[in-house]
């Protein structure tokens, strides 16, 4: 196969691309990525130099230059993971979650579509594969309740909303034109390469400056955190097996109130320090919530491991270990991302608040 992954430089499209460009000699991975600030080509370090693997840089939302890529590549696969995807940014700036998240989305689409409906097969053995989140079903209370595949929209940010709009238009392609798309949603995931705006990222970062860890509002906000590795290997799993215009949630059983999970992050990062329990307790710093904050996310992935086996592999003590590791272990990496405009864009953030 032939198959364009788009966002494949940031965080979950770099296992993703990882994972196929090693498991599959015989595809060819073209990743097709604009290199935003979330984008990072020294997260695919290891397998740049391999045979089956192209890297493009490329605006999804440039339909002329997707169109040309498809037919320059005879691409027969696609997975979309090109988004921008922080929801403190869409608050500030909705209007470039609309532009790449929905306009982009219909950009690929469309590229596609064109491409594939004037070759002779037509969408016989074609595949559009589209990942998407668990916050298009909005925010559950804490009753125990989980999201299904049938629980309806209702998202609440513009990140949500234009995702969930993006989801949307994978669905019309399918009903209306017979394209085969998939979409998945999935939970918050964690784990190496994150952009440390991100709860995890961000706090382990924060603690190791000894700088303020900003809980919004009581922290008392739930997340179902997966393992990044093992989103990546649900992907390849429903990329090959998933049946076509179905839904998959994908998730970790694995709920945590912020405050919990930071008091983790803590002494994960405390111990593996060398300072002392409780050392760094003293940064955490009660802020102002985030605007239409949605109180609880979590997953039901029930259907995804009876159609498809699929379960998570790592526990989250495990999976946190390592993370905080990879962190604390890829200081240069960290220095690289967080320098410049980034840091400008992070303090301005907090000016404001
Ligand atoms: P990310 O922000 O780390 O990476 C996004 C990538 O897309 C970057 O490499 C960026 O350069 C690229 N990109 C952005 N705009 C582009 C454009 N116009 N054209 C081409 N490339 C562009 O995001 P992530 O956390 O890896 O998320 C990837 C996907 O998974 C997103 O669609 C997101 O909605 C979804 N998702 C994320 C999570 C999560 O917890 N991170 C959970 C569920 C679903
Ligand atoms: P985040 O990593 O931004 O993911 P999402 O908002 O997509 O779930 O945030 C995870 C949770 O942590 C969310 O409830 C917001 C909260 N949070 C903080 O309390 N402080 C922070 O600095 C950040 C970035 C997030």
């Amino acid at each position: 196969m032939n198959i364009i992954i788009t966002g494949g430089a940031g965080f979950i499209g770099s296992h993703v691309v990882r994972l196929f460009v090693n498991k599959y000699p015989e595809y060819h991975i073209i990743n097709v990525d604009k290199l935003t600030y979330a984008g990072n080509l020294a997260n695919l370090k290891d397998i740049e130099d391999k045979p089956n693997y192209t890297f493009v840089k490329a605006d999804i939302c440039d339909f002329d230059k997707m169109r040309e890529l498809m037919a320059q590549y005879a691409v027969n696969g696609i997975i979309h993971l090109a988004a921008e995807s922080h929801v403190d940014r869409s608050i500030k700036d909705p209007f470039t979650f609309a532009r790449t998240n929905v306009l982009g989305t219909l950009s690929l689409l469309q590229a596609a579509k064109t491409y594939w409906e004037n070759l002779p097969e037509g969408y016989e053995g074609k595949r559009f594969y589209h990942i998407s989140t668990d916050e298009v079903y909005g925010a559950l209370q804490f009753d125990g309740t989980l999201f299904t595949e049938q629980t309806k929209y209702d998202p609440h940010s513009p990140y949500s909303a234009s995702k969930a709009s993006s989801d949307h238009f994978v669905r019309a392609f399918h009903d209306t034109y017979g394209m085969p798309t998939i979409v998945t949603n999935c939970s918050n995931n964690y784990g190496p390469y994150q952009f440390p705006e991100k709860l995890i990222p961000l706090f382990i970062n924060n603690i190791r400056h000894r700088k303020p860890l900003p809980v919004y509002g009581k922290g008392e906000n739930v997340r179902d955190w997966l393992y990044v590795e093992d989103h990546a290997r649900a992907i390849d799993l429903i990329f090959h097996k998933g049946k076509v215009a179905d839904t998959y949630n994908i998730g970790g059983f694995n709920e945590w109130k912020n405050i919990d999970l930071i008091k983790v992050i803590i002494k994960t990062v405390d111990r593996l320090l060398g300072h002392p329990e409780g050392y760094s307790l003293d940064l955490i710093t009660y802020v102002t919530d985030r605007q239409g904050h949605d109180l609880r996310y979590a997953i039901d992935s029930t259907k995804l491991k009876r159609e498809l086996g699929w379960e998570p592999s790592l526990q989250f003590e495990e999976g946190i270990e390592k993370t905080v590791k990879w962190y604390l272990e890829n200081e240069a990496w960290l220095e690289n991302v967080t320098s410049g405009e980034y840091q400008r864009y992070y303090e301005g953030m907090y000016k404001d608040r």
